[in-house]
């Protein structure tokens, strides 16, 4: 049984900054896992190359009940800090689009650069083991069946739900729950949408892809969009899963680039032109949209039904029937309220001692590296004050 100054819950991307960071201040600190190895959602990452950060991170791109809560840690630990941690550990990297960047070669590379920040910090670490844990109002004990640790000061990071063949669970939800902390009602977000029966044509188009632009209940992205067996997928689309709600709609905009009353223009260059060999997409798409639309010749349509079609690409609507949940969702929105903590410490107002960083926190950012931008930047956060 040891005492620490810090026991960190959770070996993954906000876990390892934290530790790492509180370590190399000179703080005794121990890094507790249930799973064996650490970042195993780091490894599975941008494909296997971890985006690790976005050069365009701003507090707007975060999801969060009070979307001010970021600004004080993002704005305390930049992209430029992330990268020139990788520059220091030599890991070669690329701009793919829109600020993402990449690693080179593999996502085993930040892996590696977090352990090796760790060990620079003398962290200990506790790997393999369910653990449970208590308060006595000063301490906190951590358990499990081989050992029993206590610190000053207790760190959630053992992130959402997301993905739990890999070892996510709702663990930090328990533990909000045990210390009386309030959540925000955790669902999946960065996820694929299903489409119930009565959009059977279009998951007759699985497979096929396209640039769209996508809108939720929040902001349009302008990214590729993924038919798919089950329903709608893609960038654009796991984009704006994040601000779906249950009964919702979502809006997709075919031709955005085009507008809406171009198709009439079109009719009086090209009379004979039949709308699905018009429409720039994909072919199987031109024709079911077209079929949909119930429009062949243009010539045949009057300049009304025109322009009214040109809307309707315009802003083409789904109603997804639900997501493809945890099991394929990158992310959570929601979870332990940021109102419950100190947004320079992440420390709970209710519980002194113990804070609550990355995605275990409710603030989630869009797709593109932004994620594991608020994990860097909100672990950098409570190392330094722990
Ligand atoms: P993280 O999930 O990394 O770590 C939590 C740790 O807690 C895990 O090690 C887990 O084993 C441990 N744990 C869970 N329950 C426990 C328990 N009961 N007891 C003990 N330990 C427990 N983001 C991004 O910015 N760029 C990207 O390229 C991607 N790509 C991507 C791909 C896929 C497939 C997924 C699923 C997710 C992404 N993400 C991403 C999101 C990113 O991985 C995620 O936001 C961060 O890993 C969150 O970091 P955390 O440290 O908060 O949790």
């Amino acid at each position: 049984m040891s005492d620490y100054d810090a026991i960190v819950l959770g070996a993954g991307a906000a876990g390892m900054m934290c530790a790492a960071v509180a370590g190399q201040r000179g703080r005794r600190v121990l890094l507790v896992d249930h799973a064996p190895r650490p970042g195993a959602k780091i490894l599975i990452s941008g494909g296997g190359r971890c985006n690790f950060t976005n050069r365009d991170t701003a507090p707007d791109r975060f999801l969060s009940a009070n979307p001010h809560f970021a600004k004080s840690a993002l704005g305390r630990y930049t992209p430029a800090d992330f990268l020139e941690l990788v520059e220091r550990h030599g890991i070669a990297w690329h701009e793919k689009t829109l600020g993402q960047l990449f690693c080179d070669g593999s996502a085993r590379q930040i892996v590696d650069l977090l352990v090796g920040e760790c060990e620079l910090g003398s962290v200990d670490w506790a790997m393999g083991q369910a653990v449970t844990v208590e308060h006595d109002g000063t301490r906190f004990r951590v358990a499990s069946a081989t050992r029993s640790d206590t610190a000053q000061r207790l760190v959630i990071a053992t992130g959402g739900p997301s993905i739990p063949k890999i070892g996510a669970s709702d663990f930090s939800y328990r533990l909000a729950k045990q210390f009386g902390l309030k959540l925000v009602e955790p669902r999946p977000a960065l996820v694929p949408l299903t489409l119930g029966p009565d959009e059977a044509l279009f998951r007759e188009l699985a497979g096929v892809a396209t640039e769209v632009r996508a809108t939720a209940a929040g902001p349009g992205f302008r990214e590729a969009a993924l038919f798919t067996h089950r329903g709608l997928s893609g960038p654009a689309i796991l984009q704006a899963s994040s601000y779906w709600r249950s009964g919702e709609t979502v809006r997709i905009d075919f031709l955005p680039d085009r507008m809406p009353d171009w198709l009439v223009a079109a009719k009086r260059a090209q009379p004979r032109a039949s709308l699905r060999k018009l429409l720039p997409l994909p072919e199987r798409l031109a024709e079911a949209l077209a079929e949909r639309l119930g429009i062949d010749r243009l010539a045949d349509a009057t300049d009304k039904a025109l322009r009214a079609a040109g809307e309707r690409l315009g802003a083409w609507t789904f109603r997804p029937s639900g997501t493809e949940g945890y099991a394929k969702a990158e992310v959570t929105v929601g979870g332990i309220s940021t109102a419950e903590l100190s947004s320079k410490t992440m420390e709970s107002r209710r519980v002194p001692g113990l804070h609550a960083i990355g995605e275990a926190v409710d603030v989630t950012g869009w797709l593109g590296g932004y994620n594991f931008q608020w994990a860097w930047a909100s672990g950098s956060a409570t190392g330094h004050a722990i």
